[in-house]
């Protein structure tokens, strides 16, 4: 497995792959690597012949009062699992090596604004900034994202749609712990209370699909799902949606397919989680 910091380094040895025929699949990460990425990685293995990871914490998705600077970091543990799991390559660029200052943006407006976007406005405009620049860097056939991170993968479908990038988004599903709790780097934050109190949001889900199941409206979907958080001391929901699939628009009942969405506050740890529902 080879590990490359700049963007020269890394474009010649795709150059080179490509040259030989070689079907590239690129599984964009901010390190700290868990099972949920681990399952990206397989997957990526399986379908390319070759396996790039890039593992790089992007400022320019962080909010001024957001966790870039304790965002948990193992470079050397995240290489020893990549190349466990037979990755070729590891993009692990710093924060110069990638952005000039002043530097262009890209932006998928309608999307952004819900959900997550109401909460951290300057978030998706960094992740698609740095996820073009990765497809722009590494070219790949494939490229794959977590379905935890929803709202994240319906704007990168969207972009590769309009702005024609000739690549395949593969969403994956999201991993969960034996208790149920979404697999996350940001679950490193929570203390043995709030590691137990967190389990709400996974307990709401699945009482949302009950629910959703049986026909229910929107408003008492999400009635539902938040007597359960708020049932718990410890948790403060940011927001719980129901939202179109496609736009992330609210609705107020799935007669299209929908995504069902939350944020919730565990301590001062802000963790995700939610579920589709296909009509
Ligand atoms: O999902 C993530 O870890 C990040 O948002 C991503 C896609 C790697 C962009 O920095």
């Amino acid at each position: 497995m080879q590990v490359t910091k700049t963007v020269e380094e890394t474009r010649n040895l795709v150059k080179n792959w490509k040259k030989e025929g070689k079907s590239i699949g690129l599984v964009p990460t901010m390190g700290f690597l868990h099972e949920g990425h681990a399952s990206l990685i397989q997957r990526c293995r399986e379908e390319n012949d070759i396996v790039v990871v890039s593992d790089f914490v992007n400022p320019t998705q962080f909010g001024p009062t957001e966790d870039l600077e304790a965002y948990p970091r193992d470079f050397a543990r995240d290489s020893a699992l990549c190349e466990g799991l037979g990755a070729d390559l590891i993009f692990n660029p710093e924060p110069e090596n990638m952005y000039s200052n002043p530097h262009a943006f890209v932006n998928i407006d309608l999307l952004s604004e819900t959900l997550c976007g109401k909460t951290r406005p300057i978030h998706f405009k960094g992740v698609c900034t740095v996820v073009s620049k990765l497809f722009n860097i590494v070219a790949p056939d494939r490229a794959y994202f977590g379905q935890k991170d929803a709202q994240q993968l319906a704007i990168i479908r969207k972009m590769v749609e309009d702005l024609n990038f000739d690549i395949q988004i593969v969403g994956c599903p999201i991993v969960r712990e034996a208790d149920g709790l979404a697999k996350s780097s940001r679950n490193t934050y929570l203390d043995e209370n709030e590691r137990k109190a967190a389990l709400c949001l996974s307990r709401a889900v699945k009482k949302g699909q009950e629910v959703i199941h049986a026909g229910a409206a929107a408003q008492d979907v999400l009635t539902e799902m938040k007597a359960i958080i708020e049932a718990e001391p410890l948790a403060e929901i940011d927001y719980v949606s129901m939202v179109d699939a496609l736009t992330m628009q609210p609705v107020e009942k799935a007669e299209k397919d929908v995504l069902v969405a939350m944020a919730v506050y565990i301590g001062k740890t802000r963790l995700i989680d939610n579920f589709s529902y296909e009509v």
